[in-house]
């Protein structure tokens, strides 16, 4: 499901899903009021590119900082043949070690993906997210929502993992849990507060496309789209999300 989008001004063609769409919209309204600016960018746990990419496509310049190796030659490589390799920088670092590795007070926008929910602890890695942006900038924040986990294990047949992770107060469900911790919207914001973010906008990103049969889900990706557009600011639906993204602010 290709669709010609803009971000910032600049036109591109890409494909929107239930995990991209809702967050690319957040994006691309900041990127919009910055239009014809060259951002500064970092992307905490960027992986593959997924998003570095399409941002240095769109002029950017985007720092990539992944724990991976593979993420990072994958990334490079995807940059080269996108013909943005100039635009993007991949540096192989911790985010638990974050502060060491880049420039305070130099970045315009900074994502961290996916992340937050693996790091040996969250608190340094967002402070070192908020001392990284120029005052005014923005950071998109994307965690593992606590509730969907609840309810996908229970659904599942599973019940004890269910009522484990229901009690346990980081939201995992024990030593085999691939994720060491899941967030709720209150739980998310006062991460973020605590570093001297603003958070201004909380989505659901995935809210139905984990629960509905896979025939639905493939056969009509457009209308799941936009249902998923339209539920993503409301609760209760957006609490219900398997992501919460966070778009936030260090202010100016
Ligand atoms: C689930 S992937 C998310 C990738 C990308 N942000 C996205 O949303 O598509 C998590 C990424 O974080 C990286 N990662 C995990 N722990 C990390 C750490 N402590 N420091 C830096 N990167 C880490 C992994 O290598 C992986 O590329």
């Amino acid at each position: 499901m290709a669709r010609v989008t803009r971000l910032g001004g600049v036109e591109q063609t890409r494909t929107l899903t239930p995990r991209t769409a809702v967050i690319w919209a957040v994006l691309a309204a900041e990127l919009d009021r910055r239009a014809g600016e060259r951002l500064t960018v970092l992307d905490v746990g960027g992986g593959t590119g997924g998003f570095a990419v399409p941002l240095a496509e769109a002029g950017h310049q985007v720092t990539v900082v992944d724990a991976s190796p593979d993420a990072l030659a994958a990334l490079t490589r995807r940059a080269a043949e996108a013909g943005v390799a100039d635009r993007v920088r991949a540096v192989q670092g911790d985010g638990d070690a974050l502060g060491g590795l880049v420039e305070p007070a130099a970045v315009d926008l900074v994502l961290c993906h996916s992340v937050l929910e693996v790091v040996d602890d969250p608190a340094p890695v967002v402070a070192a997210l908020a001392a990284a942006l120029r005052p005014g900038g923005a950071a998109s924040v994307l965690v593992a929502g606590r509730a969907a986990a609840v309810l996908g294990r229970a659904m599942n047949g599973h019940l004890d993992t269910a009522a484990a992770l229901a009690a346990d107060p980081a939201g995992a469900a024990g030593p085999r849990d691939t994720l060491r911790r899941r967030y709720d919207a209150d739980g998310a914001t006062a991460l973020l507060t605590a570093a001297g973010l603003t958070v201004q906008e909380i989505h659901g990103v995935r809210v139905l496309a984990d629960l509905l049969p896979a025939a639905v889900a493939d056969g009509q990706p457009a209308a799941l789209v936009e249902l998923e557009r339209a539920l993503a600011a409301r609760p209760p639906y957006r609490d219900l999300a398997a992501q919460l993204h966070l778009f936030a602010r260090r202010p100016a």
